[in-house]
């Protein structure tokens, strides 16, 4: 009988939610597998101590940061693969113990000011396989300890002037395949070197305004990475040029400063093909006012 019971109590799945079945994670909390499970909500019955909740490929249309609120010692959301368009800013930390959250391959297009306000503890977050256009300076506002920010495969066109700012301790950074052209003068700092790069297969426009950037991977070229799968190699020439055209397919690296801001040529007066060239060279041309200078003899 005695062993019965322990038989039940070791083996017995430690949840009855179908659909899920709870165990461990490789770092042994307590974890339960919910994917592919048809889920549009979190389901009512599983237990308040989980620290990990996985709910891949399921069929989350919104993510109510309160419906995680029941458990308490949240360490990891895995929302990969859901329908999620939008994420609401909370005024409140209402999963102050959330370190890990995997948004990726969701529905998301933009992330408006204050994104994560409800998990200002994540240390790893996962945008990848979104559709997301834009950012602001304040979509991480508050994410004073992330380490790892992944918003590769987005439509990203502009890097906010100050979107770095409040990711004091940020590591690896992923903002490959996006459609960025440029990154903003003095991007990086206050922090600065961001030991993991990824920037590869963005349409870099290799003009005056990338000066930045070609500095700053001169000086951190060894941090500048691209990944296969979970293999990462070092590649700082992974940063091409797409225009202008005539730096296209050039990595950015092998382009001298001249080439990528040359000094502005002298451009002769030319005819802009629609005003005739006499009236064209009179509107431009002014003849310098004469100036008057008196000087007053006392
Ligand atoms: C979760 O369960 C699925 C099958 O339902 C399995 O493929 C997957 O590896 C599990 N994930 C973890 C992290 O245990």
């Amino acid at each position: 009988m005695h062993i019965f019971l322990l038989f039940v109590l070791l083996v017995a799945p430690v949840t009855a939610v179908p659909g899920c079945h709870g165990g461990r994670d490789k770092d042994h909390r307590r974890q339960e597998n919910c994917t592919a499970a048809g889920f549009t909500g979190v389901p009512a019955g599983l237990e308040p101590a989980t620290k990990v909740l996985l709910f891949p490929q399921n069929l989350f249309s919104s993510l109510s940061w309160s419906s995680f609120q029941i458990f308490t010692e949240i360490y990891e959301i895995d929302l990969t693969g859901n329908k999620v368009p939008e994420l609401t800013p909370s005024s409140a930390p209402i999963l102050p113990s959330l370190s890990v959250l995997r948004l990726g391959s969701n529905r998301l297009t933009s992330l408006p000011d204050g994104s994560f306000s409800a998990c200002p503890a994540l240390t790893e977050l996962y945008l990848e396989g979104n559709a997301v256009v834009s950012l602001s300076d304040n979509t991480f506002s508050g994410l004073s300890k992330l380490e790892i920010l992944d918003l590769s495969y987005n439509r990203i066109q502009v890097l906010p002037q100050l979107m770095l700012q409040p990711l004091a301790v940020i590591e690896t950074l992923y903002i490959e395949y996006n459609k960025v052209l440029t990154v903003p003068d003095g991007w990086f700092s206050p922090k600065e070197e961001v030991p993991y790069l990824f920037l590869s297969a963005n349409p870099w426009a290799c003009s005056c305004s990338l000066g930045y950037l070609r500095g700053y991977l001169d000086e951190y070229e060894y941090n500048v990475y691209v990944r296969n799968g979970p293999i990462i190699m070092t590649d700082p020439l992974s940063v091409v040029c797409d225009s202008p055209r005539r730096h296209k397919a050039t990595a950015v690296l092998n382009l001298e400063e001249s080439e990528l801001c040359p000094p502005e040529p002298v451009h002769p007066i030319r005819g802009d093909g629609n005003k005739p060239m006499e009236t064209v060279f009179k509107a431009t041309t002014t003849t310098p006012k004469a100036t008057t200078t008196t000087i007053s003899r006392n």
